[in-house]
């Protein structure tokens, strides 16, 4: 969502005539940065043979690794905190945009793409995997680049009964997956990874490391499911461990439309939102070719389900609530809670029995050419809207796409909407993920797969969420909007639409926080006027002759980055000056300047000056002390 908004405050989107340029001036500026040369070893430019497979590395979606789409400059595999901190300063200062890299999960490749023509550099925390887990406080530290099996493992290895609650796929990265709040098996029982975040250590535009006691309250608010690479760069974070039994049980029960799938999908659309807290129920869809006829096709519902319990205490919960099913001893397996995330991410797969915790095993949406996209469920699908549904899974875009049901209910009706970024609690029966992949010799056709996925989501319209209609941030889909750079007013009206359906209410707030860190590095874009500006090729520009989407980028896209502002024409907010400045709105900075000056009504005498400023400008208000 607001990936383009960081960017910004991070960099530039002016095109700079010699375009060889910025690579070496940002390598000569990293060298100069990193008082040791260690740095240098650390960054892959396009020359460099290792660039391209650094790059494809952590690239989950193969749509983003084709030859058309836009590279970086530069790949910078940081180790340090302060390699960051260096990079990130010297984009700013050549006017680079950054683009944050932690798993490389991101739907859309935000995390090493760019969907606008702008330059831009990696930074990618593929180095920083350092998990610290305190058993007795049950916290653990997680640096950013550490994959959630990564978390899970150690965790394991430290304590059999403390778990993380954040996603499935071992892969995912910890940096971009609680920056958009995380659910997997644990969510109904502890709510999201995002959830039990209690400190983070955060990068800031300005380069500065920040903590929770450091940042604003809004700031860590905003970090915590607010979306990845909007408000700075989390180094780390600090989290809440939860409690598990040593053994789980999981199952997977299939069905197919000849075994009553549709009936047993619709019943347990009013039934696993009720399920107890200790249960993980999921339904993975997808067609497959009949048992009975190989020639035909029919709709299997996988019913996948993790219970913190074991199978003694599952089967009689199951005869009570979900009889229908017909769920036996033979269907389950106890575990421990980190293979059962293994398990479970298995589920999407076509054949999972012999592939059980295989690692190299791919899932429908890592690694390959896919597209997806979510919703929320409110109230039960009719049987007849999954009969049509199913009829579009027999279409041949349709021979790997799936859908996965995930309930909801649990802690997850007891958060409030406001507490975290993320919305999507009480009220929700179950989300759904609508996928679909192909191959690489079928790329050339992407567009056929991506028109088969819209149109599944338009069908679906009148059964899901309305107005708005919810998406999940982490399950990013820029077909629900997307934001060029242009002038403030309307970007900002036109990333709401999107912004309410990932964010609802809290987009506000969020939209809050992101204009804050505008008023700190710039001057208020409100406050500001006019500007005289020398660009690039030397000429002096105004408002009116730079246009609005420069005028907008000046005030408060980061100094050093558009080019030389001459000038700012403020408009100037009358202000008393005595102590109400905190009750200024917050679109005035205010401050207070004290020295001692000479008196201008005795001669020889001295007295205590304050002058008072808006953004800088200083207004005298000389007063006898
Ligand atoms: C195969 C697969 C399975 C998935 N399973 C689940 C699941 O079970 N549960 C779930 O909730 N979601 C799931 N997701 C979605 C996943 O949570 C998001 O894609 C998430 O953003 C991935 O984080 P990442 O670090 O791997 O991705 P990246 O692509 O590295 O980052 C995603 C976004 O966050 C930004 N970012 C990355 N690191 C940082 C950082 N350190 N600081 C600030 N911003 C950063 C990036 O710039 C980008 O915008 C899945 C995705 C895939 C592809
Ligand atoms: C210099 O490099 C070494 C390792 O090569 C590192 O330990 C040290 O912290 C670095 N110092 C600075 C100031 O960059
Ligand atoms: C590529 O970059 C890496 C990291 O900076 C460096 O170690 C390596 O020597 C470079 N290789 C080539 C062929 O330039
Ligand atoms: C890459 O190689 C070309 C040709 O060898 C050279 O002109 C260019 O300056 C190099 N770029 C970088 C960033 O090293
Ligand atoms: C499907 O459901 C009907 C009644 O609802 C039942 O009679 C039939 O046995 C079921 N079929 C299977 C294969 O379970
Ligand atoms: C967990 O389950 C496994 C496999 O059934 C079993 O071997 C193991 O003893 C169980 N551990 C505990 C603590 O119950
Ligand atoms: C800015 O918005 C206007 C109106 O929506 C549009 O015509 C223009 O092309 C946009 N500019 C950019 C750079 O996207
Ligand atoms: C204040 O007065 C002293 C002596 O009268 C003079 O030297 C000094 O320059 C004055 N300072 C200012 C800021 O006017």
């Amino acid at each position: 969502m607001f990936p383009f908004l960081f960017v910004v405050l991070l960099s530039l989107s002016w095109r700079i005539n010699a375009s060889a340029l910025p690579v070496q001036e940002f390598l000569h500026c990293l060298s100069l940065r990193s008082q040791n040369s260690s740095i240098a070893k650390l960054v892959y430019t396009q020359n460099n043979s290792s660039y391209s497979s650094v790059l494809k590395s952590a690239a989950q979606n193969f749509r983003f690794t084709t030859p058309s789409t836009p590279t970086p400059l530069a790949i910078v595999t940081p180790l340090h905190a302060f390699h960051i901190q260096a990079a990130v300063y010297c984009c700013r200062k050549h006017g680079l945009q950054v683009r944050t890299r932690s798993g490389g999960h991101d739907f859309e490749g935000l995390s090493y793409t760019s969907a606008y023509e702008v330059p831009f550099v990696v930074i990618d925390l593929v180095n920083l995997r350092s998990v610290r887990v305190n058993v007795e406080k049950a916290t653990a530290w997680v640096e950013s680049g550490v994959t959630v099996d990564e978390l899970y493992d150690e965790i394991a290895r430290k304590s059999k009964t403390l778990a993380f609650p954040a996603g499935i796929c071992p892969t995912l990265g910890v940096g971009g997956h609680l920056s958009g709040g995380g659910y997997g098996l644990l969510f109904r029982k502890y709510g999201l990874g995002a959830d039990n975040v209690i400190d983070a250590r955060l990068i800031d535009v300005k380069g500065r490391i920040l903590d929770k006691k450091s940042m604003e309250e809004d700031l860590f608010w905003a970090i915590r499911g607010g979306g990845g690479g909007t408000f700075g760069i989390v180094l780390a974070w600090k989290l809440k461990l939860v409690a598990v039994p040593a053994n789980v049980t999981v199952f997977t029960v299939r069905k197919t439309l000849e075994q009553n799938a549709t009936k047993l999908v619709h019943r347990w659309q009013s039934i696993a939102h009720k399920f107890p807290k200790e249960m993980y129920p999921s339904i993975a869809i997808a067609r497959v070719n009949s048992n009975e006829d190989e020639e035909k096709m029919t709709i299997q519902a996988s019913f996948t389900s993790m219970f913190l319990g074991s199978i003694e205490e599952l089967i009689p919960l199951m005869e009570e609530k979900f009889p229908e099913l017909g769920l036996v001893k033979e269907d389950c397996l106890e575990m421990s809670w980190a293979e059962s995330n293994l398990y479970t991410s298995l589920y999407i797969l076509r054949s999972p029995s012999e592939t059980l915790l295989n690692r190299n095993q791919k899932s429908s949406i890592s690694k390959t050419f896919f597209k997806a996209k979510s919703d929320f469920v409110k109230q039960p699908i009719p049987e007849p809207a999954f009969e049509g549904l199913w009829s579009k899974f027999y279409e041949d875009e349709a021979k790997s796409a799936s859908m996965l049901f995930v309930g909801f209910g649990g802690k997850m009706d007891e958060i409030l909407e406001t507490e975290y970024p993320y919305p999507h609690r009480a009220g929700n029966l179950y989300t759904i993920l609508y996928t679909v992949d192909w191959e690489e010799k079928e790329n050339i056709n992407s567009e056929k797969f991506m028109s088969w996925m819209r149109r599944v989501y338009n069908y679906m319209t009148p059964y899901v969420s309305q107005s708005p209609r919810e998406a999940y941030i982490n399950y990013r889909d820029l077909d629900i909007g997307t934001n060029k750079i242009n002038n403030s007013k309307r970007s900002y009206a036109k990333a709401r639409v999107w912004g309410v359906k990932y964010f609802k209410n809290n987009f506000n707030r969020l939209a809050k926080v992101f204009g804050g860190l505008f008023r700190k590095y710039g001057l208020a874009a409100d406050n500001v006027i006019d500007a005289r500006f020398i660009d690039v090729k030397g000429r002096v520009l105004d408002r009116k002759s730079m246009g609005e989407d420069l005028f907008w980028a000046i005030r408060g896209g980061g100094g050093g980055s558009f080019g030389i502002v001459l000038a700012w024409k403020l408009k100037l907010v009358p202000v008393p000056a005595n102590s109400i400045a905190h009750k200024f709105p917050k679109e005035i900075h205010s401050s207070i300047a004290i020295s001692r000056v000479n008196s201008s009504e005795e001669k020889g005498k001295m007295t205590i000056q304050a002058s008072y400023g808006i953004c800088g400008l200083w207004r005298e208000n000389g007063r006898d002390s």
